[in-house]
C-alpha cells in the first residue's frame, strides 16, 4: 500500500481536494491518503503553519498531495510553499502546460514543460539595505544546484521522447551568474545528443511564447524566469485553474495546483478541480501508474471535449461536484 500525505489547504483546497480524493479512489489503487493540516488552518488549530506532525508524515511516505494554502499576511511568516521546498531541498519545480480541447484560448496545440530551479536565484532571501535609498538583492546561481535541474530536464526530455531542450536565461547582462547557468547546460547537453537544444535570453523567451507557444518543448531556467514564464504559461492554456506541477528532488515528491487558495470564490464549490487533478496525474506518474494516469487525463479531455461540463472559470455553470462525477462516469 503506497501511503500519500494529503494537505487538503484553505480557501478552495478542501472542496478540489476532496472531489480530486473521490477520482482517484475510483480507480482502486492500493494508495492510501494520509491527511494533515499545513497553511492558515494548521496557524488556527496548532499556532504552527507548517506542524511537525505533517513534516514528519512527508518524511515517512516520501510523497504527497498539496491543495494551495494561506500564508497569513503579517510580520515573520515566511510562504508555507518555500518553506517546503526549502524543508526537503525540492530542487525541481515542474510545470506543464498542455492545451485542453475546447478551452478556447488564443493558442492551439500548447504543450510546453517549464523546469524551474527551486531553491536559489533571487529566492533566497537575501537583501542588504546600503542606505535607505539603496537596496542590494543577491543572486546566488551554484553549479550544484544548475546542474541538477537541468539534468532533470535533459532526463526528463529522454523519458518522455521530448524533442528539444531550451535554456532561458539573460547571460548577456547577467554574464557571471546566468553565465554560469548557461555554461553548465552547454556542457551537460552534450550527454544527451539526441535532443535538440537552443538558449533563448529571456526576454526574446517572453516574446517568442505569446508569438509561437506551439514552438515550445522543455525549457529550463533560474527560478525567478522559471516563477514568472510558467504563470505566463498558464496563461497561454486558458488560467491558473488548469496548470499542475510538482516540487521534487530524487527523494521526496509534493504535487500541486500552480494556483492559490482563491479566497473570492471559496466555500461555494465552483473552483474547477482540474489542476489539482492533473497533479495528481503527475503522482500517479511518479509512483508508476502511468496507464491510470493517462485513464484519468484522457477522461479530463472528454469531458472538456464532448461536454459543455465545466466550472466558471473556463466559462462553464457546473459545480466543481458536478465536474468531478463527470470524471468518475468515465472510469
Ligand atoms: P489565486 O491563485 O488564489 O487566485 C487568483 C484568481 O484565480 C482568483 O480570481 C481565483 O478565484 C482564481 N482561481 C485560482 N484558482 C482557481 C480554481 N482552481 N478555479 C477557479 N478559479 C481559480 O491567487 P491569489 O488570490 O493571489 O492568492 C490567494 C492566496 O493563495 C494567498 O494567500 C496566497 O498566498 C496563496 N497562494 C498559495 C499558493 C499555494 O499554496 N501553492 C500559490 C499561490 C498563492
Amino acid at each position: 500500500m503506497q501511503k500519500v500525505t494529503l494537505f487538503e489547504g484553505d480557501g478552495i483546497g478542501p472542496e478540489i481536494t476532496r472531489e480530486v480524493v473521490r477520482i482517484i479512489d475510483a480507480l482502486q489503487l492500493p494508495i492510501e491518503f494520509e491527511p494533515y493540516d499545513i497553511g492558515k488552518t494548521a496557524f488556527e488549530n496548532c499556532g504552527e503553519l507548517i506542524p511537525q506532525a505533517s513534516l514528519n508524515s512527508i518524511k515517512r511516505n516520501k510523497i504527497a498531495l498539496k491543495a494551495p494554502v494561506t500564508t497569513p499576511i503579517g510580520h515573520g511568516f515566511r510562504s508555507v510553499n518555500v518553506g517546503l521546498r526549502l524543508a526537503f531541498d525540492l530542487f525541481a519545480n515542474i510545470r506543464p502546460a498542455k492545451s485542453i480541447p475546447n478551452v478556447k484560448t488564443r493558442y492551439e496545440d500548447i504543450d510546453l514543460v517549464v523546469f524551474r530551479e527551486n531553491t536559489e536565484d533571487l529566492y533566497i532571501g537575501l537583501e542588504e539595505e546600503i542606505d535607505e535609498n539603496t537596496i542590494h538583492a543577491i543572486k546566488k546561481i551554484t553549479r550544484h544546484a544548475s546542474e541538477r535541474i537541468i539534468r532533470a530536464a535533459f532526463d526528463y526530455a529522454v523519458k518522455n521522447n521530448r524533442k528539444k531542450v531550451t535554456c532561458v536565461h539573460k547571460a548577456n547582462i547577467l554574464k557571471k551568474s546566468d553565465g554560469l547557468f548557461l555554461k553548465i547546460f552547454n556542457e551537460i547537453k552534450e550527454e544527451y545528443p539526441t535532443i535538440e537544444t537552443n538558449d533563448l535570453i529571456v526576454d526574446n523567451t517572453c516574446m517568442q511564447l505569446v508569438m509561437n507557444p506551439e514552438k515550445f518543448d522543455i525549457m529550463v531556467m533560474p527560478n525567478l524566469y522559471g516563477d514568472i514564464l510558467s504563470d505566463l504559461t498558464s496563461g497561454l492554456i486558458g488560467g491558473l485553474g488548469l496548470l499542475p506541477s510538482a516540487n521534487l528532488n530524487e527523494e521526496y515528491a509534493i504535487f500541486e495546483a500552480v494556483h492559490g487558495s482563491a479566497p473570492d470564490i471559496a466555500g461555494q464549490n465552483i473552483a474547477n478541480p482540474t489542476a489539482l487533478l492533473l497533479s495528481a496525474c503527475m503522482m500517479l506518474d511518479h509512483i508508476g501508474y502511468t496507464t491510470e494516469a493517462n485513464k484519468v487525463r484522457h477522461a479530463i479531455e472528454d469531458v472538456y471535449q464532448n461536454t459543455t461540463i465545466r466550472t466558471k472559470d473556463v466559462k462553464g455553470t457546473a459545480s466543481t461536484t458536478e465536474f468531478a462525477n463527470e470524471i468518475i462516469a468515465r472510469l
